[in-house]
């Protein structure tokens, strides 16, 4: 098995511990839909700093966690020494009939040619394997999005589509990728999930945290004045009583090989 590292780590795994833990919060209901069992082998693919493979482990499961990310996966091992973390691209997985479940929170809306990943995962599967995951589904955080590439466009700078860095795809896309991959597709699912971000700071917070991309080219002085513009623009839809609220929605899905 290779392992795989990224030049760039953009990832804070403190700053995602401490101000971005509602992540793993959410994944719970997801470990739920999973419905782990004990002794199943389950690579967790996008593990972050590990809490819910932590959690897939509680129910007797052998994990093996990965994520592209270097800092998240020194994190992991700290918090969690006794389940097997290691640095790996999710369109470049090796593994061959290993895994009884594939299971996936918050991270394939960074994964990019999907259709390469699926191919993979299908692949770690043992036949009768299921792939489980959440992620950014259509029109993901739009609201916020639209603020920030037209305040990037109204102070004079030019939005170029290959900065946006995420793959929202509808459950119609996402489920005719898995087929094409060979998956029975039993389940997808397209939902709101509007997301209290944690903090008076909480939408600022949010773009530092996982909208850098967007920004690429400009300044620190010239983004952090977008930033600002932004909040006071959003401030009356996704503010409400002390809480920003981000306009997430999801898609869950789940394949059977
Ligand atoms: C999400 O979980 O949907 C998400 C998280 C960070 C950035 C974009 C989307």
């Amino acid at each position: 098995m290779k392992s795989f590292q990224t030049t760039k780590d953009i990832w804070d795994a403190n700053l995602y511990d401490h101000k971005h833990s509602f992540v793993s919060k959410y994944g719970n209901s997801l470990v739920e839909l999973l419905n782990p069992q004990q002794g199943e082998k389950i690579l967790d693919l996008g593990c972050g700093t590990g809490d819910l493979a932590n959690a897939l482990y509680e129910h007797g499961a052998k994990i093996v966690g990965v994520d592209k990310s270097q800092n998240m996966v020194e994190q992991a091992i700290s918090k969690f020494p006794h389940i097997e973390f290691m640095v790996q691209d999710a369109t470049n997985l090796d593994y061959d009939h290993e895994f009884d479940a594939v299971f996936s929170n918050a991270t394939l809306h960074w994964v990019q040619p999907a259709d390469k990943a699926l191919s993979g995962i299908y692949k770690s599967l043992k036949q009768g394997g299921r792939f489980v995951a959440e992620f950014g589904g259509k029109g993901n955080v739009q609201t916020i999005i639209n603020e920030i590439i037209q305040q990037i466009q109204e102070t004079g700078f030019e939005f170029n589509r290959s900065q946006f860095p995420w793959y929202y795809p509808s459950i119609a896309e996402y489920s005719t990728l898995m087929e094409e991959a060979g998956f029975r597709v039993t389940y997808a699912q397209h939902y709101d999930r509007p997301t209290p971000l944690d903090g008076e700071n909480g939408l600022k917070n949010w773009i530092h945290m996982f909208g850098k991309n967007l920004f690429e080219g400009l300044n620190e002085h010239t983004t952090n004045e977008i930033i600002s513009t932004v909040e006071h623009n959003l401030k009356e839809i996704l503010y409400n009583d002390g809480t920003w609220i981000a306009d997430y929605k999801r898609i869950r899905v789940i394949g059977i090989k």
